[in-house]
């Protein structure tokens, strides 16, 4: 089945019998037995709960793994994963990583004995030379936030194979759709379903995904012992959103692409960082291990009164943190999802004071264009926004 029909039909509905097309909310905290010893399978909302149950086998067979579990928000999800690793464990990072993980790694999981090194991940001989005997895991993002850096996963993989350790990829930026990490090595994907997953801009949610029996019974007991689990409603919105993943992502990736081609015909626009532009450094890695390039793009422009400027003005486009949505929303990273990162050590990695971030959105590509024309070079607009 193609994967446009999964995120329709990709799990087993078990309210069929009602008749029902749409999944409903049991809006239940607990679940009542029907005798001593037994149960319908459902005790307690916190360990299963069925919209949720639905919508997290959708994503787990989204991303051929065997148990997705669903959380309140990216971030939780990743704070529960690193419940997986005991004091003292080493975990080798993409540095450029988004500015939330970073912040969890170094203020929470490190005072909880866990250690890091943060790398370029595409370079893999750098990631092996940092492999030591505490090493326990590769955390990559690919995409990376916002730089768009791409590692090869599957060599990644095959060293982290060679040495034992575990693969774990942030697939927010491609979803399921345009990458599958499992398919290519990895044992733990992670999304924010905040993002394209739900893709409307209205709930928070985050995914732990993997295709191993181990992880996944090690990951359900912090789940339950932990509790940062999707609500009922929430799960419910993000069933929805999934329905359209595929069109979505397809649309907005072609909208990129539009805008990608015309910033790097401006003049006050200096660089580009978009996956899918055939002069990314990442390019041949990209076609390799992927469908698609997805639609986040950043640049940097001249100046930064010029970014400044045109974050005042933009009419249409939303000055908002996140991604993924149908809205077209512009970040400035230095002021928002990176703040909490050491000044140095942002300049170091390109995230200076003209750069921007663009998620693109569903609106027509031309009115997001003469958009960013008039908030870029004072043009007049075309389309009267
Ligand atoms: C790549 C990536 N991973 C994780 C997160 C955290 O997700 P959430 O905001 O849903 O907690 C974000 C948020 O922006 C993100 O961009």
């Amino acid at each position: 089945m193609d994967i446009s029909t999964l995120c329709i039909h990709g799990a087993e509905n078990n309210t069929h019998h009602t008749g029902a097309i749409s999944v409903p909310i049991y809006q239940s905290a607990t679940f009542a037995h029907p005798g001593v010893g037994q149960s319908t399978g459902y005790d307690y909302s916190r360990m299963q709960n069925p919209t949720r149950e639905y919508v997290e086998k959708i994503v787990a067979n989204l991303e051929h793994g065997i148990d997705a579990l669903a959380f309140s928000s990216g971030m939780s999800a990743i704070a529960a994963l690193m419940e997986l690793f005991s004091i003292g464990d080493h975990i080798i990072a993409s540095e450029d990583l988004y500015g939330g993980t970073i912040r969890l790694f170094e203020n929470i999981s490190r005072k909880n004995g866990l250690q890091f090194d943060y790398t370029d991940t595409s370079k893999l001989d750098t990631v092996r030379s940092l492999i030591r005997k505490e090493t326990k895991a590769i955390y990559i993002e690919s995409p990376t936030n916002p730089m768009m850096q791409v590692t090869d996963i599957a060599a990644a993989c095959e060293l982290a194979r060679s040495r034992g350790l575990l693969v774990i990829v942030d697939n927010t930026f491609l979803t399921p759709y345009y990458q599958l990490p499992l398919v290519l090595g990895a044992d733990i994907v992670i999304h924010s379903g905040t993002k394209y997953l739900s893709g409307h801009n209205d709930t928070l949610s985050g995914f732990l995904v993997t295709n191993r029996e181990d992880l996944s019974e090690k990951l359900r007991f912090i789940y339950k012992t932990t509790g940062a689990c999707l609500s009922p409603f929430d799960s419910w919105l993000l069933i929805r959103g999934i329905k359209t993943l595929a069109v979505r992502m397809d649309r907005q990736q072609e909208n990129a692409l539009k805008v990608a081609h015309w910033l790097t015909a401006q003049e006050k626009v200096k660089k580009i960082y978009y996956i899918g532009l055939p002069d990314h450094p990442d390019y041949a890695v990209s076609i390799k291990q992927s469908t698609g390039f997805g639609s986040m793009i950043s640049f940097e422009v001249d100046k930064e009164v010029t970014a400044k400027q045109l974050l005042e003005r933009i009419q249409l486009l939303l000055f908002a943190e996140s991604l993924g949505g149908v809205e077209t929303l512009i970040t400035y990273p230095m002021l928002q999802t990176h703040a909490d990162i050491p000044l140095e050590e942002r300049l170091r990695r390109g995230i200076n004071d003209c750069l921007l971030r663009i998620s693109v959105g569903l609106e027509n590509a031309d009115d997001i264009i003469s958009d960013l024309d008039q908030a870029l070079n004072g043009r007049r607009s075309l389309h009267g926004v």
